[in-house]
């Protein structure tokens, strides 16, 4: 077998029907909504690494750190023969997790829904190590997720702080789902943002160069090429703001007049007041005692709580306890 494999699980139309399904539901409700999922063509994922090297953009850094300290007991821990990773992009800070893991390591399984990032990692993996076989896997995590047949014990990696992207609802049926996948033995290794002042969360989302200002707007270009819409760029701030009471960063696309969207494909147009804003992402931040209850609800034991050394991010390596 080849060791570079990519299943899609997102039929072209799927992800076609799904854009619109939710371009439609979140511009035509109160106030507006984008899920963050469409951040991400080849565009928006090269953005993405260019924010993972911000001076301001802290997490990456700090969850590499976290990482390079930790890897051989995760791999102690776990005795993983699988690695599956959700949202795994680059995969760039994975590369500890790998080598760690071989040479006991049967196989890699990147999940994204860039299809560009699961080509672009698979191919330098390979480069790298071309003992390893990396099944990449083209499809949703929050929708449906099926795992090819793997050798257990199972490691899932979810870094990042991607967890964060999803609302407290989706958390919950997300984490549910990922243990559904799982059997006792099996573990789940989870990257979480921590709670910290404000200053440093918000810099972190509005960079002084603009780059995550041109990763958020990066979503009406997406639009406008799939849709035929017309958003331009230029008629809307990029915002960020911290949300005190749900702990979470949350991202806006604000219209600088008022201004209408049309698109075409899907007979539609969306007014914009002065000011109006658009939602497009949250990105939560956690503390110790609330994902050691979020994994506990989805049945998981936290068996690991690993920071870097200031406190600004963590690893979590969660455990599936034996039946009971
Ligand atoms: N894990 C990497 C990338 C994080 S960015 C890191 O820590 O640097 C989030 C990644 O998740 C992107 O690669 C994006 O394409 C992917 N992604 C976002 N929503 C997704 C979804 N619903 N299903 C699958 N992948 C998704
Ligand atoms: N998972 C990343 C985070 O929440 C995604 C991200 C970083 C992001 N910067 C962004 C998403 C800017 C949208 C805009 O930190």
């Amino acid at each position: 077998m080849s060791p570079f494999q990519l299943t899609r699980t997102l039929a072209d139309d799927a992800s076609d029907a799904a854009l619109r399904a939710d371009v439609l539901t979140g511009l035509t409700r109160h106030p507006k909504v984008l899920p963050p999922k469409w951040f991400y063509d080849a565009r928006g994922s090269e953005l993405f690494e260019e924010i993972t090297r911000l001076p301001e953009y802290y997490p990456t850094r700090a969850e590499r750190e976290i990482l390079a300290a930790r890897a051989r007991d995760v791999a102690a821990v776990t005795g993983a023969r699988t690695l599956v990773e959700l949202g795994s992009g680059s995969s760039e800070k994975t590369r500890f997790l790998l080598d760690a893991l071989l040479p006991e390591l049967d196989g890699y399984v990147p999940v994204d829904v860039s299809e560009s990032a699961l080509e672009g990692a698979g191919e330098a993996l390979l480069a790298e190590r071309p003992g390893l076989r990396v099944h990449a896997l083209l499809a949703d995590f929050t929708h449906g997720l099926e795992l090819p047949p793997t050798t257990g014990p199972r490691l899932v990696a979810f870094l990042g702080g991607t967890i964060g992207n999803l609302l407290p609802d989706e958390r919950r049926e997300f984490l549910r789902a990922v243990r559904e996948m799982l059997v006792p033995g099996d573990a789940l290794l989870l990257g979480t943002d921590l709670v910290k002042d404000e200053a440093t969360l918000v810099a972190a989302y509005d960079d002084a160069a603009g780059v995550t200002a041109e990763f958020n707007k990066n979503v009406l270009a997406v639009i406008d090429r799939e849709l035929g819409a017309d958003a331009r760029p230029e008629d809307f701030d990029h915002v960020a703001l911290w949300d005190p009471r749900h702990e979470w960063i949350e991202m806006r696309l604000r219209a600088r007049h008022a201004l209408v969207v049309k698109i075409p494909e899907l007979d539609l147009v969306v007014p914009f007041e002065a000011g109006e804003e658009l939602r497009t992402e949250v990105s939560a931040k956690f503390r110790q005692e609330g994902v050691r209850a979020e994994l506990a609800e989805a049945g998981f034991t936290l068996s690991r709580w690993w920071t870097d050394e200031k406190e600004r991010f963590a690893l979590s390596l969660a455990t599936v306890p034996a039946l009971g």
